[in-house]
Order: C-alpha cells, then structure tokens, then sequence
C-alpha cells in the first residue's frame, strides 16, 4: 500500500515557502526548472503561512496558494500540503487572547514564535478546524496535492485556566472518586491530600514539582490533549476528502508526549532527522539515528516518511558543521534502509531573513545551482530513482524486539534515586540497540502497550524497565513459558503504573521466571571502579549502576568483581517454561553488551544482514532483499565478501571492497 496514491514514488523534496518570495515571480518561476535539476519531485507547502492565507479574522486569500500549486503542478512537482496552526496571526493572539499559552511559571505569553498555542482553547481549536476545512474545500481534490502535514512538531503543554479544568475533567474521568485519585497519588505523603477536585492544578515550579504518580499523568494527559487537538485537524481536513492521508513530522528522542498513543491520531508517521555528524563519533550518531528510524516505523509498524533533514547544515546548535563529503547521500539513504519512503529537507530555498536565514537549504542564497549542496542532493535524487524498485518492499518483520516506553521513562526521569535526574534511559535502550544493529539485526521497538504479540521474535529485550504496565509482567512471562528468550536488566518491575512501588520485591512478578530477585540499587561514581567477570574470564566494566541480587535458582553466567557484592550473579540465565531468561543486573560498557549479544545471537542463529564479519563501523541493513552498506567509520574500508554482489547504485560488481569513509552501497545478490 502506498501512503500517496497519486503518486507512489519515493518523496523527494522539501519544505518550500513561496509565501515568503510572493513578490519575487521570477525566483518562483525559477524554482520549478532548478527542483527538476535536483531532482526533487515533491514539496510541502504552507507550513507557516496563516498570516498570508487568513490576513484578517475570516477573511481568507487563496489566489497567491491557487498559484503556487498549480505552478508547481505543471511542472510535475507534487505537494504536501501543510494545516497552518504551528503559527498564528498576529491579528489573532489580539482579538483572541485564550489562544495563547501560559507557561509552567503561570504567565500568559505574548504573540511571537510558534509551536505556542494553547492546546485546550475552543476559539483556537474552531479557528483551526474552519481553515484546514477550507484549505480542504479548495485543495484536497487537486492532482498535485498528495498528502497533509499536519501543523508542525507538535510540543509542549499549556496551563492556562481553561487547561487547568480540562486536566481535572481528565482526572475525574481517569479516577472516578478522589478518595481514589488519592490513593494512586500517595498524598497522604507530605499532606497533600486532596478534599475538593478544584484544588488539584498542573504539576511546576510554581506549585506541586515532586508528586511523580502526579507528573506522570500530567504527561498522559498532555498526550491526551494534542491527540484530540490533532483529531480535530485531522477530522476536517477529511471530512473533505477521507482518501488523502495525515501526516504530523515527529521528532528525536522526544520527551513530551506518548508517540505510541499520539501515532493513532495519524495515518502515516513522519519525522524530522538532525543527526550531528562529524562531532566526535559517527558510529555512535549512526546507532542512535537507526534506532530512531526503528522507532518511528515501530509506532504504527509500517514504513514512515523523513519529513526533514538538512542537506548540509543547521544553524541552531551550537556548532553548526557542515557534512562532509558522502555523508549526506549515507545519511539519506540510513533512513531507506531502516524503512522511509522520501528524503525530505529543510528547506528548499535559504530566505533572506528570519532565525533561519542560514540554514541549510538546497538552494542557497547565491540562487544557483552550481553549489556543492545541491550536487549532493541532486546525487540523492538519482538515488532514489535508481533504487525505485525498492519502494514497494518494506523491510523483512524483525527477530528481535526491544520494550522501549516513554511512560517508563518518564517515570524515571522523574523518581529521585540512582543518579537522580540523570539514569540515562534513552541511551541505556540505545546501548542495547547498538549491539544488535552493528550485527546487522533487525529490531522493533515496541511500548509495554502495544507489544501485544510478542510469540513472534525470538528475543525480547526489556531495558530499565521501571514501570510496569500494560500487564507486562504476564506478557512476558508468557513468552518466555513458550519458548521466547528474554534478557531483563536491572533497575526492573518497581512501581504500578500509577508509579507507586510493588511491595514484595522486584522484578515485579517475574522472579521465578528471572531466577533473580533485585535487593538494592547502589549508584557508582565515575572513580568506582566495578566489572562483570564472565565464567570465561572475559571482563567488561560496569558504570553507573548496580544491583544487588538475590539468587533464585538462576545459572550464574557472570560475577561481580569488586565491593561488597564481588562474586553475586552479575549476570545470569534462568530456564522457565520452554524458554530462557536472561537478567543483567548492572550497567556494562558497550563491548560488554556487544559479547553479550554476540553471544546470544549466536545461540538463536538470528539472521544477519550479511554473514560476513564488517569492520567496525561499517554497518549492513537489510530492505527488501537488498542489503545497505554503511560506512560511518570515518576511513576508507576495504574489506572482502563470502559472496558476489552487485551495487544498484552503479551496477558495479562487489565482492572484495573498498567503501571511502561516508560511502553507501546497496547489494543485491
Ligand atoms: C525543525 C522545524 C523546521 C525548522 C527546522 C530547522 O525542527 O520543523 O520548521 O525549524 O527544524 O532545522
């Protein structure tokens, strides 16, 4: 199935903002011929435009948009067509000022920026819906438009008045009785119990900052509030037309809401890649950057789109580097390998003004094509059409499935122990990912609510996991009884999912099934110096965190070396049912959980992408029977393979190898 059935290609393009150039015709009319010089063959437009579309309260200006698409249409370039409510007129934060958001310190902001709306305001939401349905009404049967970019990177919460009552109103909902809301929120902790539903406020600074069971629902419901702000957009727009999808552009690492929960609200996952090349170590960017492009095809299981990138540089981090040579066509062609259907940039053409006036674009502001940024995105452009056959097969369904769940972390972020404000979940998950991705295995990521059918994978990996919830633990415990393995760390089945501890010892509910009960966390300093001792005699370093085992009939596989818990089970394996469960109970440098992994996949045969053994930093991703050869290692490589292959890219025969440092092949046999 394709996401644009008007045009089931691979997506080539980017962000392009003619309202910005309306009295430039002739750079308008020049961009068409130079997208076609790039091979660029599609765009998403209107992103930021509300001022130009609706100048005055009601008061709506299509000709200048009339224009623009069908330019762009008879030029052959598509277009995503964006709802506007990423940025509001100024004329509207005046007459409407609810439209506003009140930050965590209680003030209302002013008009500025963008990304700032209130969430729960009705003028807001009605104003919203009355322009996506008349951008709908105009365009959503237009051949060029192909898809809708809904708002852009949805953020942020609100506590305004109107959010304050929306989040009671979601609590009673949520909890029925306050007796209730008490209990699951432990307030008889620091008398703070509650004997009115209108004394509850949001969580910040200003007030309650260290309720976590409060904090935690604070984010559920943040979640909950833009997934209904995006229903109302997604609604209108397909009132219209119920045929063209809905896209939002996700983001990195995001922290505010639920992707799990708010993936439901859209039809097809988009997200916006900023990966800081050349910063130190690529092969690190590389595995994090993968596993963003797993999870993104993971919130709905099924392909995604690459909303952004920057052909060449950013201008917002504080070192703003440009790619070097290779590495934008390897990046771009990352985001194939792990399951995207375009490359899409910010932006297409840099403008004259604005905080983003040099950022990277494809065009530059010298306006010409003879420009090394946009050879390299021409170069991808080719890319994509020589890899077409491609677009039609997603990647193979993964062996492996790592538990990652924002809920979990969030609750960790927010619980005060370990190293407190600083347990690393994100990377710790990555750590993990990063074992099995530099083999050449496939993953999904998957939350403790959605991995409903784990009988499939024939490993499931569960990192940190805190929070419990879902019915994880039975989940779990069934998979291993049929056979599954499962490796649990440390740090594992603590608190409900109203973040209040389990009584009866952790791993919650999975003791026998672990062979290993955690007794205590102790939190190690940078100087402490501890390590895993396998039974081979291999020994890896420990960092951050330990935990103190109790064993329960588990097989020892490895010891602690050092303090007062030297030779307890640092990491074990227990038999349980038809299957095995594997429980590390510290925090290992990477080469630790890479023999680990190695170890482990041998013993499942899982499949890698290609047999060989790669140098280190070359990374080979299987897609549809082609097999992407990465080299995020920095040199050149060379290196020979068991068998012959041809690269699509240049038709090219490979078997022995010589990638140069940010070189991609893609290998057919
Ligand atoms: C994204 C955003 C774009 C642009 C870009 C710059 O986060 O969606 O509008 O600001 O960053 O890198």
């Amino acid at each position: 199935m394709s996401f644009t059935p008007r045009f089931p290609h691979f997506l080539h393009g980017g962000d392009y903002n003619p309202d910005q150039w309306l009295d430039r015709p002739d750079i308008l009319d020049r961009d068409v011929e130079l997208m076609h010089k790039a091979h660029v063959n599609c765009v998403s437009v209107g992103i930021f435009s509300w001022a130009r579309l609706e100048p005055e309260d009601g008061v709506y200006v299509f000709a200048w948009l009339d224009e623009v698409i069908d330019r762009l249409w008879k030029g052959g370039i598509h277009v995503i067509l964006a709802t506007p409510s990423g940025a509001r007129p100024a004329w509207m934060a005046q007459n409407y000022p609810e439209v506003l958001r009140v930050n965590d310190r209680l003030q209302r902001m002013h008009f500025g920026e963008r990304h700032n709306h209130c969430l729960t305001s009705p003028v807001y939401r009605r104003k919203v819906h009355a322009i996506n349905t008349a951008l709908a009404q105009r365009y959503a049967n237009h051949p060029a438009v192909i898809l809708w970019h809904l708002s852009n990177e949805y953020s942020g919460d609100c506590r305004c008045p109107l959010c304050q009552e929306k989040w009671r109103g979601w609590l009673k909902d949520k909890y029925g009785t306050l007796e209730n809301l008490n209990k699951c929120w432990w307030t008889s902790f620091w008398s703070q119990r509650y004997t009115d539903w209108s004394q509850v406020e949001a969580p910040g600074p200003m007030g309650e900052v260290s309720n976590t069971s409060m904090w935690v629902d604070w984010r559920r419901f943040s979640t909950w509030q833009c997934k209904t702000f995006i229903e109302n957009e997604r609604d209108a727009v397909k009132a219209v037309n119920p045929e063209l999808l809905c896209t939002a552009n996700l983001m990195e690492r995001f922290w505010d809401y639920d992707y799990f929960d708010l993936a439901e609200a859209i039809d097809v996952v988009s997200w916006d890649s900023y990966p800081e090349w050349h910063s130190g170590d690529d092969v690190q960017r590389a595995a994090e950057f993968a596993m963003n492009h797993d999870l993104m095809r993971s919130f709905k299981d099924q392909p995604f789109l690459l909303m952004e990138s920057t052909p060449s540089q950013v201008n917002w981090k504080p070192i703003n580097k440009l790619k070097r040579p290779g590495m934008h066509l390897l990046s771009s062609l990352q985001a194939l390998a792990y399951g995207s259907q375009s490359v899409m940039y910010f932006q297409w053409r840099k403008g004259r003004g604005g905080a983003e006036m040099f950022h990277g674009a494809v065009v530059d502001h010298d306006g010409s094509e003879n420009h090394r940024v946009f050879r390299d995105v021409a170069q991808v452009g080719q890319a994509l059409e020589t890899l077409e056959s491609l677009y039609a097969q997603p990647r193979k369904k993964a062996e492996v499935c790592i538990i990652y769940d924002t809920q979990n972390r969030w609750a960790i972020d927010y619980a005060q122990t370990g190293h407190s404000k600083n347990m690393r979940y994100y990377d710790t998950v990555n750590m993990h990912y990063r074992s099995l991705w530099q083999q050449g295995i496939s993953v999904d990521l998957k939350d403790m609510r959605t991995c409903t059918d784990l009988s499939g994978y024939k490993l499931v990996v569960a990192p940190m996991l805190f929070m419990f919830r879902g019915g994880i633990e039975e989940k779990l415990r069934a998979y291993v009884e049929k056979g599954g393995t499962l490796l649990m760390t440390y740090f594992s089945g603590w608190v409900d999912e109203f973040d209040l501890a389990y009584l009866g010892g952790t791993p919650h509910g999975l003791m026998d099934v672990m062979g290993i009960r955690g007794t205590e966390l102790d939190a190690i300093y940078p100087h402490d110096e501890n390590a895993l001792v396998m039974n081979d005699g291999r020994r890896f370093a420990i960092r951050e965190l330990c935990e103190i085992p109790e064993n329960r009939g588990a097989e020892t596989l490895g010891v602690f070396e050092n303090d007062f818990y030297a030779g307890m089970p640092c990491l074990s394996r227990n038999r349980y049912g038809e299957g095995t469960a594997y429980y590390l109970s510290a925090k290992l440098e990477q080469a630790g959980l890479d023999a680990i992994y190695g170890d482990i996949a041998q013993a499942l045969s899982l499949t890698r992408a290609l047999p060989d053994n790669l140098p280190k930093g070359v990374i080979a991703t299987e897609r549809g029977g082609a097999v992407f050869l990465q080299n995020f290692s920095g040199q050149e490589q060379r290196f020979s393979l068991s068998e012959p292959y041809t690269d699509l890219l240049t038709d090219e025969a490979m078997q022995n190898i010589t990638m140069p440092a940010n070189g991609v092949m893609v290998l057919k046999k």
